[in-house]
C-alpha cells in the first residue's frame, strides 16, 4: 500500500484527494492547523469510504519545527511518503485593491515560506526514493492579474519553483510537479465575489488529481483545460490587448 501526505486536507480540494486516494485503496495522512477539524475530517472520510487507512498530524507548514515533527512522525510511525500534496494555503481576495503588507506577508508565509520547509524536510527523507512533490499552484501565477497581487505573487512563484527544482531534484531522484486547477466550489472560493467561470465541485478535481498523480509522470496537471488554457495563452498577449481584456471584464 503506498501513502499520501496532504497538507490542506481537512477540506476543499485537499479533502476531495484523501477521499478519492482512499476509495483507490492508498494509505492517506491529512495535515491542517485545527485538529478538531481534523478530526472531523478523518470521521467523514472514513463514513464515506469505508477505509480506515486515514491518518491525520495537525501542522502549520509556516513553522518549520513542526513541518519537521509531521514528516518524521509520518515517515518512522505510519510510512514512507509516496507523494507529498503541497496543498495548503492562505488566500484573501483584495477587492479594494488596496496594497495590504499584512496580507501579503501572511501570503508569504503559509504559501512560500510553508512550501519550501515541507519541500527542505521532504528532500532528506525522499532522496534516492524516486517519490514525488506535488506543488498545488494556481493559474494565477502565470500572469499578474488585478486584486490578485499577493496571491498571485505567491502562486507564480512556486511555479517557477518548480520550474528550477525540475532540474535540481533530478539528482536527488525525486520527482516533482505542480497542479494548476481552474475554480473550484471550496472554503476559499466563496470568499470571491465575482461570477467564476467553469466552477466544479471538490470532488472533480480530486478525480483529476488521482488520474495525474498516478499515471504517468507529469510535470504539470492541469483543468477544466478550456479555462486554464485560455490563461496560459493570455500569458503571450500584448500589455495592451490584455488590459483592454481586464477592462471590459471588470473596468479594471
Ligand atoms: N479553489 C480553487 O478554485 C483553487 C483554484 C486554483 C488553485 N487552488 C489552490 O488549491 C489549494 C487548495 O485550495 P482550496 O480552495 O481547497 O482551499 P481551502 O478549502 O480554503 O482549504 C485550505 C486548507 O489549507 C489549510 N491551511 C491553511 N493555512 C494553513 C497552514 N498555515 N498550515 C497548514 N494548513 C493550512 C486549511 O486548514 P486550517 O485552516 O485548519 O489550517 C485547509 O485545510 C491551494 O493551494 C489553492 O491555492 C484553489
Amino acid at each position: 500500500m503506498q501513502t499520501i501526505w496532504i497538507t490542506g486536507g481537512s477540506s476543499g480540494i485537499g479533502f476531495a484527494v484523501a477521499k478519492k486516494f482512499l476509495e483507490e485503496n492508498w494509505r492517506v495522512v491529512i495535515s491542517s492547523r485545527n485538529e478538531d477539524k481534523l478530526i472531523k475530517a478523518v470521521e467523514s472520510l472514513k463514513n464515506l469510504t469505508k477505509k480506515n487507512e486515514i491518518y491525520y498530524k495537525p501542522c502549520n507548514v509556516s513553522n518549520y519545527a513542526e513541518v519537521n515533527n509531521t514528516i518524521s512522525f509520518i515517515e518512522n510511525k505510519i510510512s514512507n511518503i509516496n507523494i507529498a500534496l503541497l496543498n495548503a494555503t492562505a488566500y484573501s481576495p483584495n477587492r479594494s485593491q488596496e496594497f495590504d503588507i499584512n496580507n501579503y506577508n501572511l501570503l508569504i508565509n503559509v504559501n512560500l515560506n510553508g512550501t519550501i520547509n515541507c519541500i527542505d524536510v521532504l528532500k532528506n527523507y525522499m532522496k534516492g526514493r524516486n517519490n514525488l512533490i506535488s506543488i498545488v499552484s494556481s493559474p494565477v501565477g502565470y500572469r499578474g492579474m488585478p486584486t490578485a497581487g499577493a496571491y498571485g505573487m505567491t502562486k507564480a512563484a512556486q511555479l517557477n519553483l518548480v520550474e528550477s527544482l525540475y532540474f535540481d531534484f533530478k539528482k536527488l531522484n525525486i520527482k516533482i510537479s505542480v497542479i494548476n486547477p481552474g475554480f473550484i466550489d471550496t472554503e476559499s472560493t466563496k470568499l470571491n465575489s465575482f461570477k467564476m467561470p467553469f466552477l466544479k465541485p471538490a470532488s472533480y478535481a480530486g478525480e483529476k488529481i488521482f488520474k495525474g498523480l498516478t499515471g504517468k509522470y507529469k510535470f504539470e496537471i492541469y483543468f477544466p483545460f478550456i479555462l486554464v488554457f485560455s490563461v496560459k495563452i493570455m500569458r503571450y498577449l500584448p500589455l495592451k490587448v490584455y488590459s483592454f481584456i481586464w477592462k471590459k471584464l471588470g473596468n479594471f
